[in-house]
Parts: C-alpha cells; sequence; structure tokens
C-alpha cells in the first residue's frame, strides 16, 4: 500500500541552537517543508531582529544538514512582560514572523522569561487582534498548588476561555493539545481558535511513561495523559476538522539531560512522526484524512498556500527500524520510540 500526499509541514518546532541545530535540522528538512520554529532559545528569541538572525542560522544549518531541500523555517517571537507591540507588529508586516508565542513563566523548558499574568501583555495581544497576527499558546498553569495532570484543563477555564471573552478577535492556537477537554474545547469553538497535536500524544499515554519503570524519554510537557485522552486526540486528529493541525513539538535534549535525576522535558520525534502518523491514522480507518492533518489544515489557518511537492508513503511487509540515534559533541538524541511495531516509511521526498 502507498499513500501519496501534499509535503507536510510542521506547525510547533523546536530546533535550538549551535551544535544541537546543526545536529537536528537535516531530520526536519528531510521530510517537511516549512516549520513554525519555536522562539525558547536562552535567551529567548524577542525581537524582529533577534528572529531575523535566528533564521539565517536555521537556513545556514540546514544548507549545510541537507543541502538541495526545500525547507523554509517560519519564526515565532516569544512574549515576555516587556515586549514592544511596535516590534511585533512591524516583524509580522515585513514577513519575519507568522506567529507570537505565550510560555506562562516557568510552565516548561526555557519558559523562565515567560508572562506571569496575561494583563501584563493586553496591549500587545489587542495589537496582535488589530493586525491578525496569531498567538501560539503553551496551555498550562504553573501554580504548584495545582495537580500537573489538571494544568491544561484549569488554564483552558481560567485563562483561554477569559482571553478569547475579552479579545475574540484574537486567533490563538492552543498548542500540543493532551486532553479530552482540550479537544473538545477547540472542537466546540466557533471562531478563531485551533490546536496542533503531536505524534507522540497520539501514541502513548502516562503508563508509557510511568509504568514498569520511569522512561524519561517519554517525559515531555504538558505530559502525557491517561488512555482515553489519547483517544480522544486521535478522533480530534482523524475527524478532518480544519482547526486540527500536526504540530511536532519535536524537543531534542542530549541523553545526559533526559535520563538524569531532574530530566528535562521534551521528546525528539522529528525523524519518524510521519511514519508514526501515517501508522495511527491507518488504524484509525482515516488514511484518507492525513493529508487534511500534515499538510493542509495548517496552511489554512496561517493563510498560506499549501506546498506544492508531494510525499509518498509506503506500508512494507517488514517492520520500520527506529530512526538512528543522532550525535551531538559527545552526546546523543534518542529518537521517539512510539511503543508499537510501524510498517510506513517514507518513500519521497526523502533528501537523505
Ligand atoms: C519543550 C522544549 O524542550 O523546549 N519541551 C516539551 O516538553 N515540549 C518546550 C515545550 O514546548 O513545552
Ligand atoms: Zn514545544
Amino acid at each position: 500500500m502507498q499513500i501519496t500526499l501534499t509535503q507536510p509541514d510542521d506547525w510547533h518546532l523546536h530546533l535550538r541552537d549551535d551544535a544541537m541545530l546543526r545536529a537536528v535540522a537535516g531530520s526536519t528538512a528531510r521530510h517537511f517543508s516549512r516549520a513554525l520554529i519555536m522562539p525558547n532559545l536562552v535567551p529567548p528569541v524577542v525581537t524582529g531582529n533577534d528572529a531575523r538572525s535566528y533564521r539565517a542560522r536555521i537556513v545556514k544549518a540546514v544548507e549545510e544538514a541537507l543541502p538541495g531541500s526545500n525547507f523554509t523555517p517560519l519564526m515565532t517571537l516569544y512574549l515576555t512582560e516587556s515586549t514592544d507591540a511596535g516590534d511585533v507588529v512591524q516583524a509580522a508586516a515585513d514577513g519575519t514572523i507568522l506567529a507570537v508565542k505565550l510560555y506562562p513563566a516557568g510552565a516548561t523548558t526555557n519558559s523562565a522569561s515567560g508572562v506571569t499574568d496575561i494583563d501584563r501583555v493586553m496591549p500587545v495581544l489587542e495589537a496582535m487582534a488589530q493586525h491578525d497576527i496569531v498567538l501560539c499558546v503553551h496551555g498550562e498553569v504553573t501554580d504548584s498548588g495545582v495537580d500537573i495532570f489538571d494544568r491544561e484543563a484549569r488554564f483552558i477555564e481560567t485563562v483561554l476561555e477569559p482571553l478569547r471573552r475579552n479579545l475574540p478577535e484574537l486567533r490563538i492556537v492552543l498548542e500540543h493539545v493532551t486532553t479530552r477537554e482540550g479537544a473538545s474545547y477547540v472542537a466546540d469553538s466557533t471562531k478563531n481558535l485551533a490546536a496542533s497535536l503531536t505524534p507522540h500524544h497520539l501514541m502513548i499515554n502516562r503508563n508509557h511513561l510511568l509504568a514498569g519503570g520511569i522512561r524519561p524519554h517519554y517525559y515531555c510537557l504538558p505530559i502525557a495523559k491517561r488512555e482515553e485522552h489519547r483517544q480522544a486526540l486521535v478522533n480530534a486528529a482523524t475527524s478532518g476538522d480544519p482547526g486540527f493541525f500536526l504540530g511536532t513539538d519535536s524537543a531534542p535534549h542530549t541523553r545526559a539531560t533526559k535520563e538524569s535525576s531532574c530530566g528535562c522535558a521534551g521528546v525528539f520525534n522529528a525523524a519518524n512522526t510521519m511514519v508514526c502518523l501515517a501508522s495511527v491514522f491507518e488504524e484509525a480507518g482515516a488514511l484518507d484524512k492525513l493529508e487534511a492533518f500534515v499538510s493542509l489544515n495548517g496552511p489554512q489557518w496561517y493563510g498560506l498556500e499549501p506546498n506544492r511537492s508531494t510525499m509518498t508513503l509506503r506500508k512494507e511487509t517488514n517492520e520500520t527500524p527506529l530512526p538512528d540515534v543522532i550525535t551531538v559533541g559527545d552526546d546523543r538524541v534518542i529518537p521517539f520510540d512510539p511503543a508499537r511495531p510501524v510498517y510506513w516509511n517514507v518513500v519521497d521526498p526523502d533528501f537523505s
């Protein structure tokens, strides 16, 4: 069995910088035509100038890793309480950025410069609503009193819903949705709200992370939830609803920083996202909905044309091996293990 799709895009990607950027850039460019690049570097990508120089570093790294690829990075700015609305509007107007990212302070990896109180960034959000600039949201509250498994649902009730009522014209992506509550909140909304979904949240639940031993390579934020939530996410991804699209949240960390007494959050899935998704959609009897999820819904939301290039995936009789471990300096990045056999392969494009 073989399927050909419009070439996919990744609407949520961490590429990092320096040696890590050079090590992982090819994994995305091999399959994806465009990716929305997360700004949580240390220090973060805050201004239009930061985004332009980071974009140039990414383009260079991709050219070196995979000469001849058609990859285009689409940039975001990291929203802080001192972000200048004028700079955001200018960076969107001149094509430097496609979106702005809101991290609640302390929610996840490299989010210390994030927002402690949404009221403090209202002038920027109002300018974004006026100029039709998309806000991408890491949707978790950070109060230590809220259980980590409840942080997404609580964010929707206490931050997202009030924000949307206050500023209905602001277009928002609730990123890497992990709960039934999140999926139905987005599915039921009628305007200006979309969601990205990751391959790992479509394939693993919290038992994969915690039962029979702790598996740090499945630790990411938002944390994987119960099986019933995973099933709700699969239903959303395979529904054909244009409000759901792929954001891999591929987030490389070295093995030493993952396998640690305080391990980093993030799953590195760039290299096998597409073969994993073919498997998930086939199992759901929804291969005909895969193209909408990976290649059509995202560009439509962002007001871009779908790619002209195509990707062909083929189902093989033998199990597809896991991607190679990636070397970074004297450490390694371990790719996502979907915890089940996958039989799909990317035939073309594959610039390797
Ligand atoms: C991301 C990272 O490592 O930058 N980690 C993660 O678990 N997803 C940050 C993020 O997107 O939350
Ligand atoms: Zn992320």
